[in-house]
C-alpha cells in the first residue's frame, strides 16, 4: 500500500568503458522503461572518485556515458539525463544515512569487500561508504523503482533498509509534519517519509558474463579487453572478441538443462537472447546440436547489427562535448529542483530546520 508516484531512477558509474554488460544489464532497461514510466538516469561522478581517477578521466567519463545514455535512445526532454555531482542535495542526504546505516550493515556488502581485497585499513572511507550514497541517489527523488544488474541487488537491499529506519526513526515527526504515508512496518502502520524501493532485475541479462572465463562478471576493469565487448568497439573488434570467446569442444545443448558445467555456453547463449530479444530456449531451438563455429559468426553478426548504430552515434556526439555538457546542466537544475524538495522536509524531519 504505496501511495508514492512510480519514478525510475538509476545511475552508472563514469569509470573505463561501457561494456555489453552494461548495456544489456542496465541501459537497454533505462530505455525500455521510458515508455511506462518517468525517469532519472545520472551519471554517478561522485561514485566514481571512489577509485580516484584523473581529473580528466572523471570529464572524460561523464561525457561518455552521458553519450551512451543518448545514444541508446534516453529522452533528456521527456526524461532527466545528468550528472550526480550537479546536484549537491546527493551528498547531503549521503550524510544523513551515513548516520542511519549501521556499520555491520555496510561490512556485509560483497562489492567492498571485493574491490577493497585484503589491505582493507587502506580503502578509502568514500568506498566503505558508497552504498550510502547510492541510497541518496535514490531518495532523494523518493524514486520507487531501479534498474539495475544483478551485483547492485545487495546495494537495493541496503537502500531499502536505510529507507525503513529513517521511516521508523522519524515517524513521529513525520506524523506531526504531516509528510508520510502511511506504510506497514511489522504489525504496525507507520506514516514513513521514504518509499521501500523496488529492485528492477529480471531477464536472460542481468549477469553477462567475462568472455574470457563465465565465472567472472563481464566488467570495465577487467585488465583483459578481450573478456568484454565495449559499446565503443568497432565491427572487427567485435567478431574477433567473439571469435576467441572461451567455449568447449561439445555443439551446442538442446536445451537449458545442457548449461550443466558449461558457463561460456550458456553465457554465450544468454548474449544471443537478449540481443534478439528472446528467450534462451528460443535460441536453443535454432541452434542446439550446432557447432559454435556456425553459433559464433551469427552471434558476431547480431551483436554489430545492434552495437554499430549506438557506437556511431556515441562518437557522433562524442565530437560535440559542449553539447552534452549542456544536456547534463538543464537535466541538473531539474533534478536539483525535484531533490531540494525532498532535502526541504528532511532537513525539517531530522530538525536541522525548524
Ligand atoms: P557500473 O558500471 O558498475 O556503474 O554498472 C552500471 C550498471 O550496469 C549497473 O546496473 C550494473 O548492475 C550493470 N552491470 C554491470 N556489469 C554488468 C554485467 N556484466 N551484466 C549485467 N549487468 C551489468
Ligand atoms: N552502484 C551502481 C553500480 O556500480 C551505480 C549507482 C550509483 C546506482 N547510484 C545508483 C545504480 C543508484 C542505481 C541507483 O552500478
Amino acid at each position: 500500500m504505496s501511495s508514492f508516484e512510480p519514478l525510475v531512477f538509476s545511475g552508472v558509474q563514469p569509470t573505463g568503458n561501457l561494456t555489453l554488460g552494461n548495456y544489456l544489464g542496465a541501459i537497454r532497461k533505462f530505455v525500455a522503461l521510458q515508455d511506462t514510466h518517468n525517469c532519472i538516469y545520472c551519471v554517478v561522478d561522485l561514485h566514481a572518485l571512489t577509485i580516484n581517477p584523473s581529473p580528466q578521466d572523471l570529464i572524460d567519463g561523464r561525457r561518455a556515458i552521458a553519450a551512451a545514455f543518448l545514444a541508446s535512445g534516453i529522452d533528456p526532454v521527456k526524461h532527466i539525463v545528468f550528472n550526480q555531482a550537479a546536484v549537491f542535495q546527493h551528498s547531503e542526504l549521503a550524510w544523513v544515512f551515513n548516520c542511519i546505516a549501521r556499520m555491520g550493515w555496510l561490512n556485509r556488502m560483497t562489492q567492498f569487500k571485493e574491490k577493497a581485497g585484503k589491505d582493507r585499513e587502506n580503502a578509502s572511507v568514500g568506498l566503505f561508504a558508497y552504498p550510502n550514497l547510492m541510497a541518496a541517489d535514490i531518495l532523494v527523488y523518493r524514486a520507487t523503482h531501479v534498474p539495475v544488474g544483478d551485483d547492485q541487488k545487495q546495494h537495493l537491499e541496503l537502500t531499502r533498509d536505510i529507507a525503513q529506519k529513517f521511516n521508523w526513526d522519524y515517524r513521529e515527526r513525520t506524523k506531526a509534519l504531516d509528510l508520510g504515508v502511511p506504510m506497514e512496518i511489522g504489525d504496525e502502520t507507520i506514516d514513513g517519509y521514504f518509499p521501500i524501493t523496488e529492485p528492477l532485475i529480471e531477464g536472460p541479462a542481468t549477469r553477462i558474463m567475462s568472455l574470457r572465463d563465465g565465472t567472472k562478471k563481464m566488467s570495465k576493469s577487467d585488465p583483459s579487453d578481450l573478456s568484454r565487448i565495449n559499446l565503443t568497439d568497432t565491427a572487427d573488434d567485435i567478431a574477433k572478441k567473439i571469435r576467441k570467446a572461451k567455449t568447449d569442444p561439445e555443439p551446442l545443448p538442446g536445451d537449458t538443462s545442457g548449461f550443466q558445467g558449461r558457463p561460456e555456453a550458456e553465457n554465450l547463449v544468454n548474449i544471443y537472447a537478449a540481443l534478439s530479444e528472446t528467450s534462451n530456449d528460443a535460441v536453443l531451438q535454432e541452434f542446439g546440436g550446432q557447432q559454435f563455429s556456425v553459433f559464433k559468426p551469427a552471434l558476431a553478426e547480431l551483436a554489430v547489427e545492434k552495437l554499430a548504430p549506438i557506437a556511431d552515434e556515441m562518437r557522433r556526439l562524442m565530437a560535440d562535448p559542449g553539447h552534452i555538457d549542456a544536456v547534463l546542466a538543464t537535466g541538473g537544475e531539474r533534478a536539483s529542483a525535484l531533490a531540494e524538495k525532498t532535502m526541504v522536509d528532511v532537513r525539517r524531519l531530522v530538525g536541522l530546520t525548524v
